[in-house]
């Protein structure tokens, strides 16, 4: 009897469909790759932890564990002769350089890598420690229009399906004074909530909804705003919000083009081409 009812349980609590539809999703995890941005650099950004590694793959390793965005590193071949050898040969930061540099300093002894191959415009960019850089768009714009604008920038919307994005998104937008912006979530044709990028809200157990939320499919209130108080709420796709925009790591780099913009305000080029 026990054991019939066991049985039936755990055919119950599989849907085999649902679980499909996960492990696709799950398949592709998103493992950053840091790229080198500037050798004999070191940013002063703050540092998530810090290690004395010989190899690059072994600080690298350590980034991807703490979510780092950039990190430094000192090759061993960098050592100057007689100098102190290095506490730490590398740190891990919390943020990533944007276009300019604004953190970098010169430093022979280390190296500068991020995970962010294409410079970031410093304009309004904003980090979230161990989860990415974002923009916030104040400019109101339809689900549709964001999208567009997102990836205009080479960023999509970001997903909210974690308490610690659903908490420092909602503080972003407080920061700045906006109540809610559009997030990368949303339902088609009777679906289930699903990331913009096709991971299913299904397939995730953190929730954020605002009392009242998800509104029924019928009243069409398929898209989804984050606010400022840390909630998700559905709206219509075709209303007017504030958007989010997540930056996606990308390439290719070109070496010393992060001081692009300083450099042009800086120098004269007048006399380069001649
Ligand atoms: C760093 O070094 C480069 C050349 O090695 C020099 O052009 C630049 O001005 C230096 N920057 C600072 C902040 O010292
Ligand atoms: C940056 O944000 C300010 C308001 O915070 C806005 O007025 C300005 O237009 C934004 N700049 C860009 C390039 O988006
Ligand atoms: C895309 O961005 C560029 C600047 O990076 C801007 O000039 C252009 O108008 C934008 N296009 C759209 C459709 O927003
Ligand atoms: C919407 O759902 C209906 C019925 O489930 C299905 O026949 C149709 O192909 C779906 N349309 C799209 C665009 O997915
Ligand atoms: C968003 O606005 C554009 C331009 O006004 C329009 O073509 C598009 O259909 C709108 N999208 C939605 C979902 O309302
Ligand atoms: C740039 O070059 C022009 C012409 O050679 C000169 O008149 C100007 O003063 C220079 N500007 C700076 C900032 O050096």
């Amino acid at each position: 009897m026990c054991f019939t009812i066991l049985i039936i349980l755990v055919v119950v609590s599989t849907p085999i469909s649902a679980n499909i539809l996960c492990d696709k999703h799950n398949q592709s995890p998103q493992i950053p790759k840091y790229h080198l941005m500037e050798k004999c650099h070191r940013s002063k950004l703050g540092i998530a932890a810090k290690a004395n590694f010989a190899s690059l793959s072994s600080c690298q390793r350590l980034g991807i564990a703490k979510k780092a965005l950039a990190l430094n590193f000192s090759p061993p071949d960098a050592a100057i002769e007689g100098a102190e050898p290095l506490e730490y040969t590398c740190e891990v930061l919390k943020c990533a350089e944007v276009d300019g540099g604004l953190s970098l300093v010169n430093d022979s002894r280390y190296d500068y890598y991020s995970i962010y191959a294409k410079p970031i415009p410093h304009v309004n960019a904003t980090c979230v420690p161990a989860s990415g850089m974002f923009r916030l768009l104040q400019k109101r714009l339809n689900f549709t229009q964001a999208v567009v604008e997102c990836r205009n920038m080479s960023g999509v919307l970001p997903d909210v399906t974690s308490e610690q994005r659903t908490d420092a998104l909602a503080q972003v937008l407080a920061g700045a004074g906006v109540d809610a912006a559009f997030v990368g979530l949303r339902r088609n044709n009777r679906s289930s909530f699903h990331g913009i990028n096709g991971g299913h809200l299904d397939c995730t157990s953190y929730r954020a909804w605002a009392p009242g939320h998800p509104r029924r499919y019928a009243d069409k209130f398929d898209c989804v705003v984050i606010t400022k108080h840390r909630m998700w709420q559905s709206v219509s796709c075709k209303n007017e919000q504030p958007v989010l925009c997540e930056l996606l790591p990308n390439g290719p780099y070109k070496r010393g083009s992060i001081f692009t913009s300083t450099k042009v305000e800086q120098n004269n080029y007048t006399n380069n081409d001649v």
